[in-house]
């Protein structure tokens, strides 16, 4: 199959964005960088950071092969709600921590703070899922600098 047959489901977790307290930058932000690569966005939702409506949500994605990739975004620091690593975890049948490995190690050169990112990637069935951070910026750059490589793996997965 070609580039653009690679189906991404985006989900941003947000309290104050799913209230409509916040405007959604970051969903639109890996939109549009999906796009560019020649990527297709199939699915786009953001929900409050709860653990069990976003494990629910992704499990629906993955299990009636919805798209290939889901990327989130936020839900991945220190806050008490921030539950994202965990909702992915509890539905990911294997583990790839070298993504984030290597976001982290790459966005250490822009802030130091990446550390704090407690962001995890898995596979579920054939949907790979790839948390992000929670802002534009971090989305930007840790999106930008591992999507190339995401290919071959979804090549394989797929
Ligand atoms: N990664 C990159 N590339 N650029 C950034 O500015 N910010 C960090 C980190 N990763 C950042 C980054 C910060 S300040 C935090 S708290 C964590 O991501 C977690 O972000 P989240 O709670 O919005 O998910």
């Amino acid at each position: 199959s070609d580039k653009d047959s690679i189906r991404v489901a985006v989900i941003t977790s947000s309290d104050s964005g799913f209230a409509g307290k916040r405007e959604n930058v970051s969903g639109p932000v890996i939109c549009s960088i999906v796009n560019n690569f020649g990527y297709k966005v199939v699915y786009e939702t953001i929900l409050p950071d709860d653990i069990h409506l976003l494990a629910e949500e992704m499990k629906t994605i993955c299990d009636y092969n919805i798209a290939d990739l889901i990327l989130t975004t936020g839900g991945t620091g220190f806050s008490e709600r921030d539950c994202m690593p965990e909702a992915t975890q509890s539905i990911s049948e294997r583990l790839v921590p070298g993504i984030p490995e290597a976001i982290r190690a790459y966005s250490m050169q822009i802030t130091k703070r990446a550390m704090l990112s407690r962001a995890v990637c898995g596979i579920r069935k054939s949907t790979l899922i790839l948390n992000l951070p929670g802002s534009p910026k971090a989305v930007e750059e840790s999106l930008s600098y591992v999507i190339p490589e995401l290919e071959h793996g979804l090549r394989i997965l797929i």
